[in-house]
């Protein structure tokens, strides 16, 4: 048998989980810097450890030569959401994806495995450049809600305290928390467009502000002190009232305003002596 350099078998898994992992934070990201509510609450990524891979290789009968191509979760993701329905979203953004070439889709949501497991995953193919060329690496991504999250990590560790034979009263108990979270996956749905309203304004009134605030720093270089001192209060005010509505408002007078002393400079540009600003 050849020998088998893990290190190098494994680089360009590490190098897929490093990449995909950043580029769903930067999809969140995205979501967030538009002010929109995002399906993807939290990212993780891992690749297995070279026992487990030797452990399963075993339990399933897979030579050596075949590990790549039977080995589906070497390089694994997961993708945490609030919903069960952000889950189908973004199934729906990396089955849109041009860097993942979907293989594979399991769907143990509506009907969960016999052990209670619930989750979403896709097997996907992913290119990474490597100094020895491009590779497609196989990669499992497994999206849930934090309630099937939170179930999944404590069943794998009690297979990991019996050894994979967990007691029946405790697999009983183990289905029937399934069960409760699922129904609590179900009513957590039910205010999840309530939940996703207040976030969106939440993430709006914090751009406002943000923009607000810009715009009165740049007025300040034009207008008096005194005018701008002036605004400033009235915006304390304004947002005292806790007043999306208002805030809008507010935005737009002073859009006005400052689109007055644009039109104003224009007419009569200040002629600065060159060198005055760094
Ligand atoms: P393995 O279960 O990995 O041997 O492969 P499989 O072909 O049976 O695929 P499956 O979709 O069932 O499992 C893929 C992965 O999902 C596993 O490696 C686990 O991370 C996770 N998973 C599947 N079933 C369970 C379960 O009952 N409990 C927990 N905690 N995780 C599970
Ligand atoms: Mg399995």
């Amino acid at each position: 048998m050849e020998i088998q350099l893990w290190s190098e078998i494994l680089h360009p898994y590490e190098q897929a989980v490093a990449e995909l992992v950043l580029k769903f934070r930067c999809l969140r990201a995205e979501y967030k810097k538009h002010g929109l509510y995002s399906p993807i609450e939290s990212v993780s990524g891992r690749v297995k450890s070279i026992s487990s891979i030797l452990e399963k290789m075993q339990r399933k009968g897979v030579p050596m030569d075949q590990m790549e191509e039977k080995i589906e979760d070497i390089a694994g993701l997961r993708i945490i959401c609030q919903f069960v329905e952000d889950i189908e979203k973004v199934a729906r953004d990396i089955e849109a994806r041009e860097d993942l070439q979907i293989l594979v889709r399991k769907d143990y949501l509506g009907k969960q495995k016999k052990s209670g497991y619930r989750s979403y995953h896709i097997i996907a193919l992913y290119k990474v450049q490597t100094i020895d060329g491009s590779k497609n690496v196989k990669v499992e991504i497994q999206i849930r809600t934090m309630g099937m999250n939170f179930w999944a990590t404590t069943e794998h560790h009690l297979q990991y305290k019996y050894k994979g034979e967990i007691p029946e009263h405790i697999s009983v108990k183990l289905q029937e928390a399934s069960d409760a979270l699922m129904s609590l996956d179900r009513e957590m749905s039910e205010v999840r467009s309530e939940i996703i309203d207040a976030m969106n304004d939440y993430r709006t009134q914090t751009r406002i502000v943000k923009e607000i605030l810009g715009s009165i720093e740049n007025l300040y270089r034009v207008a008096s002190e005194r005018e701008v001192k002036k605004i400033q209060d009235e915006f304390y005010e304004v947002f005292r009232q806790d007043n999306l509505e208002e805030l809008k408002r507010f935005q737009k007078q002073l859009d006005i305003i400052a689109e007055g002393y644009r039109a104003q400079s224009l007419e009569h540009p200040i002629l600065e002596p060159q060198g005055s600003r760094p």
